[in-house]
């Protein structure tokens, strides 16, 4: 709303419309991003802090994983929720990182302010940003070194670092080399290029004993039982046939009235429906097939028969497992019985029904190189489950970067003191005021060992001192914070390494969604019924700004 000379006031926006600009809208922004950087910092590193979270149902969840964490607040800031973007894209295209990418993107947004405070345009540092960003690339890509399909051992170290940061310590050697197995069974060469679908393995929790008894099966495991109690449990060398189809007397469409004048036709009539499904088994039989996983119903008298036939059945089997099973037992899903032939029967070395605590489990073990495989999470609490599947799923996909680009960088901290030195070095060659947020823009990507020196306890100012004194020797990049001894060491020989991938992610969507809170000098907010974007009283005005927070408890 404005006054012109007449003093009319003039209505632009609609009334209630929530209204801040220039530098105001700016410190509100990055309040509410510094905010939620904040809330995960602690968790970063292998000795970093869990969160509990209580959802607004009373569900409790405990964890250190930064992309479920932030997942679970209730964010409303708009700024504060570009964050969130940040996180969840790391989160699906790279699968770890997460923590270290929102807390780069505050600290790039907190270092942006103090240059702003020294009255430099929005527009030198998005652009000092930009350029810094793409050298960090650069520098980071430098430093990469290459690890192959074969290396197990690596892959293995990949994934314990991975593992090292989340509280299923215990298991995490075992969890390791499981993710290394999975992910290399499943991984494809396709147009000379290696890909590893994680989707292709199945993470299944079940309640009881420890999370070392977490097993890997080379086959499928459904949480489904054996159609009937007359059928086998266990069938040994497994020709499995998978149907898309109902096993079952097809209704007809229509209302169809039979008039049956006397038993005997009502028995002829009984006859020809068990005939028609013998039928169908015997098809089943004379192809080969001792187990059959059904996608639809099977009726029954088909049951009776199949298991007379001494056919393992399963079914109302999900299309989600059907494709898995497929691909596991290298078998193909056929939509009609007329199709089922020996060629298409899947293999596994057995297919058994086990009980594991209270519920019953199928497995199919033992197939010949799947290319699905399933992977059964044990562990005493739920709580202890969720978190130890939330770890496995990010060790899955570190080892799934690793396979698929071959690049691993150093991590504990050593491959961002580098890239910070070679950013103040390109500083330089900047100048101007531009310098200034190349190398604000440095700094930002050194809080990563800050904070993990932070999160263990270690003096900050005394780590980074020394850290940047090993990294002007020049003698190897890889000095990084070891957390538990408290001193600068050569972390690669510490074995402490990550995929270039997730480096490269979290400083590409750092940076972006640091640039593009940066341009927002408008902040303008439509009024709506209570649950606007805007916290109550209109515009964010500082401290949690407008954060939704956790729900009362
Ligand atoms: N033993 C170690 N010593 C020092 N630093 C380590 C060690 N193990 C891991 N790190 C470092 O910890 C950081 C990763 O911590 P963490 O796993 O908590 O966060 P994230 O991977 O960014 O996010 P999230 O795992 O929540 O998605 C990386 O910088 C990694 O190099
Ligand atoms: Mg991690």
């Amino acid at each position: 709303m404005s006054e012109p000379s007449g003093g009319v006031p003039v209505l632009v926006l609609k009334e209630g419309t929530g209204r801040t600009t220039g530098k105001e809208a700016q410190r509100n922004n990055i309040m509410a991003a510094k905010i939620i950087a904040e809330t995960v910092k602690t968790t970063l590193g292998p000795l970093g802090m869990d969160k509990m979270l209580v959802s607004s149902s009373g569900d409790v969840t405990i964890t250190n994983d930064g992309a479920t964490i932030i997942k679970e607040l209730d964010v409303q800031h708009p700024a504060a929720k570009m964050l969130v973007e940040v996180a969840k894209a790391q989160d699906n295209e790279v699968g770890d990182g997460t923590t270290t990418a929102v807390v780069l993107s505050g600290e790039l947004l907190v270092k942006a302010e103090s240059l702003l405070n020294q009255n430099i345009h929005p527009t030198v540092i998005i652009n000092g940003y930009k350029k810094a960003g793409e050298k960090a690339m650069e520098a980071l890509d430098k430093l990469a070194i290459p690890v192959t399909m074969d290396e197990d051992k690596m892959l293995v170290e990949v994934a314990l670092t991975s593992l090292g940061s989340k509280g299923i310590t215990a298991a995490k050697d075992s969890f390791a080399k499981l993710a290394v197995k999975a992910v290399k069974q499943v991984a494809e060469e396709k147009d000379g290029k290696t890909k590893a679908d994680i989707d292709l393995i199945k993470v299944l929790k079940k309640h009881g004993k420890s999370l070392d008894e977490t097993e890997l099966v080379k086959g499928m495991v459904i949480d489904k039982e054996v159609a009937s109690p007359q059928m086998p449990k266990l069938i040994e060398s497994a020709k499995i046939a998978l149907l898309n189809a109902k096993l079952e007397i097809e209704k007809t469409e229509f209302d169809a009235k039979i008039n049956i004048e006397s038993p005997e036709q009502m028995q002829l009539f009984l006859d020809e429906e068990e005939r028609m499904l013998r039928e169908m088994v015997d098809q089943i039989a004379k192809s080969g097939a001792n187990v059959i996983f059904c996608e639809k119903g099977i009726d029954d008298v088909a049951l009776h028969f199949l298991a007379k036939a001494g056919i393992l059945a399963v079914k109302n089997v999900s299309s989600n497992d059907m494709e898995k099973l497929a691909r596991a037992a290298g078998g193909e899903i056929v939509a009609s019985i007329k199709d089922l032939k020996a060629n298409v029967l899947g293999k596994a070395k057995t297919v058994e029904e086990a009980k594991i605590g209270d519920d019953k489990l199928l497995y199919v073990r033992e197939c010949k190189n799947p290319k699905a495989v399933t992977i059964v999470v044990r562990g005493g609490t739920d709580h202890v489950i969720d978190e130890a599947e939330r770890s496995l799923h990010d060790a899955l996909c570190v080892v799934r970067n690793v396979v698929e680009d071959g690049k691993i960088v150093v991590g504990g901290g050593s491959s961002e003191a580098e890239v910070a030195k070679k950013l103040r070095e390109y500083a330089m060659k900047v100048g101007g005021r531009e310098q200034l947020a190349v190398e604000a823009f440095a700094e930002a990507v050194e809080t990563i060992p800050l904070t993990l020196a932070e999160n263990a306890g270690l003096d900050p100012i005394d780590i980074m001192v020394a850290l940047r004194a090993k990294h002007e020797n020049e003698q190897t990049p890889y000095f990084g914070v070891d957390v538990f001894s408290g001193k600068i060491k050569d972390m690669f020989e510490l074995k402490i390494v990550e995929p270039l991938r997730v480096k490269q992610q979290a400083l590409k969507s750092a940076t972006e969604a640091a640039n593009m809170i940066l341009k927002i000098d408008d902040l303008i907010a439509s009024k709506s019924g209570g649950k606007g974007m805007m916290p109550p009283g209109g515009m964010p005005s500082g401290g949690m700004g407008g954060m939704g927070g956790m729900p009362p408890y």
